[in-house]
């Protein structure tokens, strides 16, 4: 006698077709009262079949079964048209179900149930035959109470074992029918009631077994007042509309976003589900002391290898890197995951900064940043840091100016320990008026407005009296810009005679591209790959000259 058993096929791969049948299989723990001639008839339509032989043509399945429901017959036979689909075909068709001796097993204690249901409901009856039904009468309540909690608890425990039992029992039967085929990759179909479909997909999960599911849209052609019987029986019934497939064997892709900042970003949430995920779930006002607590939930609730990645953003750049030092330290194996670190979009916009100069610093014969001067103007923020990092290590001659001279002088040297070997030193200035500004920025080759927004650094007037050769970046995107006569759309500009200007629409377009194609390799990626200023800088090459510049040191 066979027992429930579910086990992982093992050297075979199980691809189950599961198709809602035309009309639903009931089941019961009794059979229900005879309803005279109609009573459990069913015929299967010709527009049911021809859908059914246009699958068996798609998917040439090695075999079929069927939910058995209260069916009284045991085997399917060629006598019935719908199974002669099947088995002239040579595909072996099957019903499958909990077996009756199982059934006996399990539902014996129920039935006694039932007897006891039966008892109270005739003396329920006996009350009212003796005409002695007072609603108020206590043991007339008592009876009534005790007869629909029983019910109820019958109701749950048959349910139990129409859904739950007994799909595990036809997971069981499809199980074994695979084992017996010869080829290793086996397709089969399921035909059965759509309200087994959530049932079995979990089952299909849990054993390894991919699954399409396909739902089925039927609608009556209702005839006219004037069409007769005669007429009727000449027209087709039911038109079948097109299938919807739905394919689900693998786990949803989810990116954790952790963000500094009061509300989590919409620009990299919205990112974030454009490039492809299926969930983006966003933490807002993250801090380092409370994130490996939530990655531990996130990771061990997950399978090791299912598609995890975790987003660290906000404006608080100094806790951003804290938070994903957190995350980094907290993915174990086998739960690793990418990561993502992009605070104020900074590491993507300082990739897109370094490579259009370069792209335009080409146009104008020089092929590098080695050696050549860059002002990183206002560059204290998070865009200013990271464009003054990439450049460092590109061999320029870095120089950020701030209105707080201790303060740039400080992170000008922790961004040139950062930068590390072979970088060139970063340097920080105090600036804060024209004067100032214009001893640093006269012989430099390029000059990079990275200040606040709607902040305006350098006027008119200075821009004047630079000399010739020099290439100027604005990313503000607010007015006034960060430099004065700047325009977002300019790219390559020559707006003053020898000074050509690349504005902050070009630069965020490329910004744009960056984000997303992180976010896209990000999805794809398998283990503790971090995304950062690094790859965000590979990739910005790529898109603009189709090469890769590695700033990996
Ligand atoms: N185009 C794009 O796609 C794109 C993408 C992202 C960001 N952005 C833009 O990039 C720029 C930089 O962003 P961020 O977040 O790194 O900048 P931020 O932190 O807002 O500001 C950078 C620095 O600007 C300086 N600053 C503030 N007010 C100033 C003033 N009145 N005069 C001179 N300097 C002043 C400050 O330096 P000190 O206090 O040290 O003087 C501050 O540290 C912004 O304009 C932003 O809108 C553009």
């Amino acid at each position: 006698m066979q027992v429930l058993e579910l086990k992982r096929l093992k050297d075979k791969k199980l691809k189950l077709i599961i198709i809602e049948s035309e009309f639903t299989i009931d089941w019961a723990l009794e059979l229900p009262k005879e309803e005279g001639i109609l009573g459990n008839l069913f015929f299967v339509s010709r527009a049911y079949m021809e859908f059914i032989k246009d699958l068996v043509n798609k998917y040439h399945p090695n075999f079929v079964v069927e939910d058995k429901g209260m069916r009284s017959i045991e085997e399917p036979s060629t006598d019935d048209e719908f199974g002669a689909i099947f088995l002239n075909a040579d595909i072996p068709y099957e019903f499958v179900d909990i077996p009756d001796y199982a059934l006996n097993v399990i539902s014996a204690p129920l039935m006694d149930k039932k007897g006891f249901i039966k008892k109270i409901t005739e003396e329920i009856e006996s009350y009212k035959k003796m005409g002695r039904v007072h609603y108020n009468d206590p043991n007339f309540q008592q009876l009534v109470i005790w007869r629909q909690l029983l019910k109820d608890d019958f109701n749950a425990q048959e349910d139990e074992i129409r859904y739950k039992i007994r799909e595990a029992w036809m997971m069981m039967n499809i199980v074994e029918l695979a084992k017996k085929q010869e080829k290793n990759q086996i397709t089969a179909f399921f035909i059965t009631d759509k309200r087994h479909f959530d049932g079995i997909r979990f089952l299909a999960k849990e054993l390894d077994i991919g699954i399409e599911i396909i739902n089925l849209k039927k609608i009556a052609k209702y005839p006219d007042e004037e069409t007769s019987i005669n007429d009727l029986l000449n027209r087709s019934i039911l038109e079948i509309m097109p299938i919807k497939v739905i394919k689900k064997d693998k786990e949803d892709s989810i990116l954790y976003f952790f963000d500094t900042d009061e509300y989590c970003s919409p620009f990299d949430t919205n990112m974030g589900y454009d490039a492809g995920f299926n969930t983006v779930i966003p933490y807002s006002k993250m801090t380092a002391d409370r994130v490996s607590r939530l990655v531990q939930d996130a990771m061990f609730s997950r399978k090791a290898g299912a598609s995890s990645v975790y987003f660290v953003g906000g404006s608080d750049v100094i806790e951003s890197e804290k938070i994903a030092e957190e995350v980094l330290k907290t993915i174990i194996p086998p739960f690793e995951s990418p990561v993502i670190i992009d605070p104020r979009g900074s590491h993507t916009t300082a990739s897109a900064v370094v490579a259009k100069t370069l792209e335009v610093a080409r146009k104008h014969e020089f092929s590098d940043l080695s050696g050549k001067k860059i002002i990183c103007l206002g560059g204290t923020g998070p865009v200013g840091q990271i464009s003054a990092l990439i450049a460092s290590k590109l061999n320029a001659k870095v120089v950020i100016t701030s209105r707080r001279e201790q303060f740039v002088k400080e992170l000008a040297k922790n961004l040139t320990k950062k930068a590390g070997r072979g970088a060139t030193k970063i340097i920080g200035e105090s600036a804060n008026s024209d004067e100032q500004y214009l001893n640093i920025v006269r012989d430099a080759d390029i000059i990079w407005a990275v200040g606040k927004a709607g902040v305006q650094i350098i006027s008119n007037k200075l821009m004047s009296q630079l000399p010739q050769n020099k290439i100027v970046v604005d990313i503000n995107l607010v007015p006034p810009y960060g430099i004065e006569g700047m325009k977002p759309d300019f790219y390559n500009t020559e707006f003053y005679p020898g000074i050509y200007a690349i504005g902050a629409l070009d630069i965020g377009r490329l910004k744009y591209k960056i984000e997303r194609e992180i976010f896209k390799k990000a999805l794809k990626a398998k283990g503790k790959k971090v995304f950062d200023y690094n790859i965000a800088f590979e990739i910005a090459n790529k898109i603009v000259f189709g090469e890769e510049i590695n700033i990996l040191v």
